[in-house]
């Protein structure tokens, strides 16, 4: 009976610790615009990365102006920071890195979800 017990409650424990673990899904920690509806399945370089970068990047890290040696507005030449990491943990401001955009907010959560989608997808030129 004693026996019984304790498998319940470790049961129970278990169930609990697996439905708080959805709980800390990133649906929930960033809702409404953010993670919530955030659509990873079919980001491109030119239809979702240029744009984002365009907006937010482009203006400090050009050919022009290199800020860190950072050029954003063309594919290759965005590729060095890409594959060194860096660009990575600059977005997602991670150690190892100033994050960017400098001096600014993190950007949108979904904006973060789709750059990171595609980092994941091998960063290419589609
Ligand atoms: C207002 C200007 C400005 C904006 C906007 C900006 N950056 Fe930067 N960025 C800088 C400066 C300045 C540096 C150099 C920082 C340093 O070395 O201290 C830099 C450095 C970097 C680096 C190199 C970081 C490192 O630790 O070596 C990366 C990668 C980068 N930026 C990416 C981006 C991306 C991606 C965006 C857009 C999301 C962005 N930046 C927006 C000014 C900017």
């Amino acid at each position: 009976m004693k026996l019984k017990h304790s498998i319940l409650i470790f049961a129970a424990a278990t169930a609990l610790t697996f439905s708080s673990c959805y709980y800390d899904s990133e649906e929930e920690l960033y809702p409404g615009t953010a993670g919530g509806n955030c659509d990873t399945t079919a980001v491109s370089f030119s239809a979702t990365i240029q744009p984002i970068l365009a907006a937010n990047c482009n203006s400090c890290h050009n050919a022009t102006v290199a800020n860190g040696g950072v050029v954003t507005d063309n594919y290759d030449a965005l590729m060095n920071p890409v594959n060194a990491g860096v660009f990575h943990k600059a977005i997602n401001h991670l150690p190892g890195a100033v994050p960017m955009p400098f001096n600014g907010q993190k950007l949108p959560p979904c904006e973060l979800m789709k750059i990171n989608a595609w980092i994941n997808q091998g960063a290419l030129d589609n």
